[in-house]
């Protein structure tokens, strides 16, 4: 890589000499409209034409999105022809869009309508025919409005390349071209995990989180006792939906918010992340003891199980059978809570703030219900509790920091924070499984190989003279490399996390929109760093809470000593436990792509 000089109108700039103009454009301080690109300032589809510049020597004005920098080249971005050219590509696409602004919940995150501003485009200029519509809202976790969708392909790519699953693509030809699954089936009747990385590139309202508002609205109409619980990721991201610099750790004011909102309790999911914990470490042990062949594998992330279960269902016997944090806190609140409290139990609404759109298909699941009562009732996003606090009013700047409420369940230790992040899980667990294999506490807590962004980690630990050696994958391309070794035989690790989102889930498919658009106050490479500054936020709330190992938490050893008995008991089993179906059998010619 070397370094050249463009020219920005007229003035000279020295730049990399591999970038894009649109990329190149950004570092000089020129933000170029765009639409199609995501991430990186280039695009290989190229199809939105918002992004269009003249270059001198080009006799056409070219996509800036898809055309490479070179020594001396000499751009202009507001040649008027450009200018023209930009707001007609935008006007051409509104042309063919729903335009319900008003009731559209993408309104103030929506990259076209902030386009269209910019440009001044003016939406009724052209008007015409409109390509048939499909509204897809019968999947638990997302739905989509092709009457919405501007055919950039960005959530193609995202499907494809970040989860290499493929779900998503271009349909029919011209005019009647669609973005869906194949036959423009429902993201119901196709092997999609619901992991909703889709919706977090789509520039649109065309993929979107399946709301649950309404539910939850119903739950407070009946008198239910609401009671809400968070995941660690959550208060990570929420500042960002009130403009706060990524990598702001909000807890505190989203507690405050939570009891504004009027919920009878607000919980810490990280109370069940340590009881996962405890059950899954002492599962591992049991494994270890009984010589199950290896490897074990983490089950909390629920796009990942259901990955699993489309695509390698032969290794499901490989999955830990501990339900995810959130059903194990709902099964507790509707068992040990309700009896402690005297409340009937089909009195209580659970409602579980996720940074992910698959816990909401993972919450029907009929395996997470104890008795033929769901462990959960509602699962909302980060972006929807964002929605939910922008609704009532409440001003985010004024909220002070308030404490989750500490009623029986509501302690929670270091190591169930850091469940938000890649490795995160692993790293709970080798704290707790090193104390039950040995009685002593793992020293130094902290264990530095299961840290970082990588798609894929590994690491060795030495416990009583016997070497394990565990892995961690985030992102189903990667999970994917692990997973055929395991098929072949071929596998050296005795334990393995799985997250469904790449870098976990502080970066899940429910967590704030990261659009360049919106981003003209953070870092330049924000984009290549918010899962990092989101990860530091948990990994600084472990080192500042007093009891970091999940066996310590002391709720957790008296809802041990006073009700589940031992870990992995009966009882435990009966409520924190949970078993996996072969999805395959639905999709016999099913390829992974
Ligand atoms: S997607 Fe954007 S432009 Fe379209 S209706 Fe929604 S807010 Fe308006
Ligand atoms: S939810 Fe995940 S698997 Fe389904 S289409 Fe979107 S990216 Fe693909
Ligand atoms: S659904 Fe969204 S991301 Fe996918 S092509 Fe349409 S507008 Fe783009
Ligand atoms: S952003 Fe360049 S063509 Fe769409």
């Amino acid at each position: 890589m070397g370094k050249i000089t463009v020219y920005f109108e007229n003035k000279p700039y020295v730049v990399d000499d591999d970038l894009t103009i649109l990329e190149a454009a950004k570092i000089c301080g020129y933000n170029i409209p765009n639409l199609c690109t995501w991430k990186k300032g280039r695009c290989s589809v190229a199809s939105c034409r918002v992004c269009l510049v003249k270059v001198e020597g080009e006799r056409r004005l070219v996509p800036s999105c898809a055309y490479p920098v070179r020594d001396g080249l000499k751009i202009f971005i507001s040649d008027p022809a450009a200018v023209i050219a930009r707001r007609t590509s935008v006007e051409l696409l509104l042309s063919n869009h729903s335009l319900s602004c008003q009731t559209c919940r993408k309104n103030g995150k929506c990259e076209l309508l902030e386009v269209s501003k910019r440009v001044g485009a003016e939406p009724d200029k052209y008007i015409g025919e409109k390509t048939p519509v499909t509204l897809d809202f019968l999947a638990p976790g997302l739905t989509r409005d092709t009457s919405k969708c501007i055919l950039c392909g960005r959530c193609i790519e995202a499907c494809k390349d970040t989860q290499g699953i493929g779900i998503l693509g271009f349909e029919k030809r011209g005019f009647n071209t669609f973005v869906g699954p194949s036959e423009n089936r429902s993201f119901s009747n196709v092997p999609c995990i619901q992991c909703g990385q889709c919706t977090l590139v789509c520039p649109t309202g065309a993929l979107m989180e399946h709301n649950e508002i309404d539910k939850l609205d119903q739950a407070f109409a009946e008198g239910k006792y609401v009671i809400v619980q968070t995941a660690p990721a959550v208060r990570a991201a929420i500042g960002e939906e009130f403009g706060e610099p990524i990598g702001t750790k909000s807890t505190g004011k989203m507690v405050a918010a939570l009891h504004r909102l009027g919920f009878y309790r607000v919980f810490d999911t990280n109370f069940a992340a340590d009881l996962t914990i405890t059950e899954e470490a002492n599962e591992f042990v049991h494994r270890v003891i009984t010589r199950t062949p290896g490897p074990m594998i983490t089950s909390c992330s629920p796009g990942w199980v259901n990955y699993l279960e489309f695509y390698y269902p032969e290794l499901i016997p490989h999955l830990s059978t501990c339900k995810s944090p959130h059903e194990m806190m709902g099964a507790i609140i509707k068992s040990y809570y309700a009896e402690k409290h005297g409340i009937d139990r089909s009195k209580i609404c659970v409602v579980s703030i996720m940074p992910c759109t698959a816990k909401k298909y993972e919450k029907e699941r009929p395996e997470n219900s104890v008795d033929g009562i769901k462990d959960v009732d509602v699962v909302l996003t980060t972006r929807e509790l964002g929605q939910l606090i922008r609704r009532s009013g409440i001003q985010w700047k004024k909220l002070p920091d308030e404490e989750f409420d500490n009623d029986l369940i509501g302690d929670y230790s270091g190591a169930g924070v850091i469940f938000g992040v890649t490795g995160g899980v692993m790293e709970a667990a080798i704290r707790t499984a090193y104390y039950i294999l040995t009685n002593h506490e793992l020293e130094p807590i902290e264990f530095a190989p299961c840290r970082g962004l990588e798609g894929i980690k590994e690491a060795e630990l030495t416990i009583l003279g016997n070497k394990y050696k565990v892995a961690m994958a985030s992102g189903m391309k990667n999970a994917k490399v692990l997973l055929e070794e395991i098929k072949k035989g071929e596998s050296k690790y005795d334990f393995i996390e799985i997250m469904g989102c790449p870098g976990g889930c502080v970066n899940g498919g429910g967590q704030p929109y990261v659009y360049p658009v919106f981003l003209e106050n953070e870092d330049d490479n924000i984009q290549d760093t918010y899962i990092q500054k989101r990860a530091k936020v948990l990994y600084d709330e472990d080192r500042g809470r007093k009891v970091r190992r999940s066996h310590q938490n002391p709720d957790i050893i008296t809802l041990y000593k006073e009700y589940l008995g031992e870990y992995g008991s009966p009882l435990a089993h009966k409520l924190l436990h949970t078993h996996y179906n072969n999805k395959r059998e639905k999709y016999p010619d099913l390829k992974e792509d």
